[in-house]
């Protein structure tokens, strides 16, 4: 049973499957072979480009970069831009690693002072506060998840957008655990930058994410090298997108990407959302009840993506997930999950943590019941 779909998704739609088979075996590489393979290859990652951006409501689809990562696109858009010292950075107190660490390290290396919401389970991010913050004048950019992925809380990121226009602040909205899971249109959320993961609720495969930036905003590049294009001259073009995505393409992950992304659109967003959250509502139901339990995140679960974050007495929460894992072959996730800023904001800092149940749309009604069994028991576990 698997239970650790905020990592990654898993299984992947069959179709997923085929088509990254179906191009491994077939095409080759965009904008760099002479041949009918080569043109079909440039020809396939160019509508794989359209769709994508037309899923997260990109109207020019030259603005959506694709890297290898969601970490990556996060560091381009982050450390690419130019910074004054003083300049200030606001996030939430739940950011991934993947946020938090370019910061800090735009902190350390470039003096930018940055800024950390307060938190309440019941207000994961403070409007208030930020509409205080950005009066002064010196915020240069509000950079957040929509929805955490410790405590799948979902941050008021459409209010956050308004009030980045509103005071001429950039945006920069990390999708990572919102893509294929709640709606993510640029225009709508007023991002200046959106970033996201092929592999978590797109089921594409790994080693493939985007970055979409607004028209007008200039960034610096991350690395250098080969684009396909413009191979006579000896600097890089500055054009979007090859200016950022150096290195044969991986079109493997980006028709991957694109048939994951057909998927969530044939499935629809709400039924999967649906689905995945019956299933939250059933498992937080079943072990609401047990002796110590403590739950982290909204109580409200509607505002809630389908994870569940918890502690239980003081078991180890890696010992926890070890026994269910080797006992009986359930994969969770335990330990601060790349993000202890946000168990800092939670206070299971100091500690170690919780163990994290993240549901997707292969799981099933069936497994809740039984896994739920099985954490009735372990109280009577206590050396775990
Ligand atoms: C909120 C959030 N942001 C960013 C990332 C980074 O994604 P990736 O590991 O695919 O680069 C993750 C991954 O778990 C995440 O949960």
């Amino acid at each position: 049973m698997y239970f650790n779909n905020a990592a990654t998704t898993w299984p992947k739609p069959e179709i997923v499957y085929e088509t990254v088979d179906e191009c491994f075996r077939n095409l080759n590489s965009p904008d760099r072979t002479h041949s009918a393979e080569g043109a079909q290859s440039s020809s396939t990652m160019q509508t794989c480009r359209k769709e994508v951006a037309e899923f997260f409501g990109i109207d020019d689809e030259t603005r959506l970069v694709f890297l290898p990562s969601c970490t990556y696109a996060l560091n381009l858009a982050i450390l690419g831009q130019a910074w004054t010292k003083d300049d200030v950075v606001i996030m939430s107190g739940l950011e991934h690693h993947a946020v938090s660490r370019p910061i800090r390290k735009l902190s350390r290396e470039r003096g930018v002072e940055f800024k950390i919401s307060p938190y309440t389970p019941e207000k994961p991010f403070d409007l208030d506060w930020l509409e205080e913050e950005l009066k002064t004048g010196k915020v240069k950019m509000v950079a957040c998840t929509m929805a955490a992925n410790v405590t799948g809380d979902i941050l008021p990121s459409i209010e956050i957008g308004q009030l980045c226009k509103k005071y001429g602040v950039r945006y920069l909205v990390d999708a990572a655990q919102s893509a294929g899971v709640l709606p993510v249109d640029v225009k709508e959320l007023n991002a200046d930058f959106m970033t996201f993961a092929g592999h978590k609720g797109l089921f594409g495969p790994p080693g493939i994410g985007g970055l979409f930036v607004r028209d007008g905003i200039v960034l610096d590049t991350l690395a250098e090298g080969g684009t396909g294009k413009d191979s006579g001259k000896h600097d890089m073009s500055g054009s979007f997108p090859s200016n950022f995505e150096v290195g044969t393409h991986n079109l493997i992950g980006i028709t991957g990407l694109c048939a994951g992304v057909r998927w969530v659109k044939q499935a629809g967003l709400d039924a999967i959302r649906d689905h995945e959250h019956s299933l939250l509502i059933r498992f937080i139901e079943a072990i609401s009840s047990i002796p110590g339990i403590k739950l982290y995140g909204s109580e409200n679960l509607e505002r809630r993506t389908s994870v569940c974050s918890f502690t239980l007495q003081d078991m180890s929460p890696q010992k926890i997930a070890t026994w269910l894992s080797e006992t009986y072959g359930v994969s969770t996730r335990a330990g601060y999950h790349c993000a202890p800023q946000s168990h800092e904001t939670i206070g299971t800092i100091p500690g170690e943590g919780t163990i994290r149940f993240s549901f997707g749309f292969s799981n099933t009604v069936e497994e809740i019941d039984a896994v739920t069994g099985m954490l009735a028991e372990l109280p009577r576990h206590a050396t775990v």
